[in-house]
């Protein structure tokens, strides 16, 4: 399974390379800039020279034919990049990792976009794809950083169970992540939200807290 990664050159779809690049997962970074995702590939795997990261970098376009795409931009651009890549996204599981929040004070807040979620947004962009929505609870500085051990459990939405299976696979192939298959897409409002609580207990508390559920047995 190769995976690309659109607006892969950001903490956090350098972090979430990085983890798949360890677990032997072939990654393309992309970018708006083919030569800037290149750059930013070759730093990361220069990084981590013992372990020979398979991760290289390309424009979004080149990104987009890997067989599982992650969109991993900012919000504001999330429509824009994937609208021009339908075509390329056809039939494919497209995973979104976008959570639409906003800076208040010391906190960050949720905002609620039109189809309630950026991965609802995101499957009516691409109404070939299969879109699940995941990864949004990691902090990207620990999912750059090899040394430190993950321990967290990751939601992953999604109406195509086919594309929850592939999706909590690709999860669960990263050491320390648990995939938790939390339901349909329309789960992702709220899960999406909940990223700018978290975010805002780890500004109030100086951590780098995840999400970690008990009492569940496994899947
Ligand atoms: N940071 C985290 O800890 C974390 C954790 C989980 C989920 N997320 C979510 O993952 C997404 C990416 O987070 P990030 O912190 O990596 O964001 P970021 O650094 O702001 O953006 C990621 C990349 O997207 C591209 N980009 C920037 N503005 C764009 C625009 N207007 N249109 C298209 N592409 C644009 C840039 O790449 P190029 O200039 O190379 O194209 C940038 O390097 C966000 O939606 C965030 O909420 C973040």
């Amino acid at each position: 399974m190769h995976v690309g990664i659109l607006g892969g050159t950001g903490p956090a779809g350098r972090g979430l390379a990085s983890r798949l690049g360890a677990a032997g997962v072939p990654v393309t970074l992309g970018s708006r800039d083919g030569a800037r995702a290149s750059a930013v590939a070759a730093d990361l795997v220069a990084r981590w020279p013992e372990r020979s990261l398979p991760v290289d970098g390309a424009a979004n376009e080149d990104a987009a034919l890997a067989d599982l795409v992650v969109v991993a931009t900012p919000w504001e651009g999330t429509v824009a990049t994937v609208t021009p890549l339908c075509e390329l996204l056809t039939g494919k599981v497209v995973v979104s990792m976008v959570n639409a929040m906003t800076k208040a004070g010391r906190e960050l807040l949720a905002l609620a976009p039109p189809r309630g979620s950026m991965a609802a947004t995101v499957q009516a962009a691409l109404p070939g794809s299969s879109v699940a929505a995941t990864f949004h609870h990691l902090p990207a500085a620990d999912l750059e950083d090899l040394t430190v051990p993950l321990g967290a459990d990751v939601l992953v939405c999604s109406d195509d169970p086919g594309a929850a299976r592939a999706t909590a696979e690709l999860v669960d192939g990263i050491d320390g992540l648990r995939a938790v298959v939390a339901g349909s897409l329309a789960q992702a409002a709220a899960v999406e939200a909940f990223t700018a609580v978290l975010v805002s207990v780890n500004i109030r508390h100086g951590a780098h807290a995840s999400l970690r559920l008990t009492g569940l047995d496994r899947e």
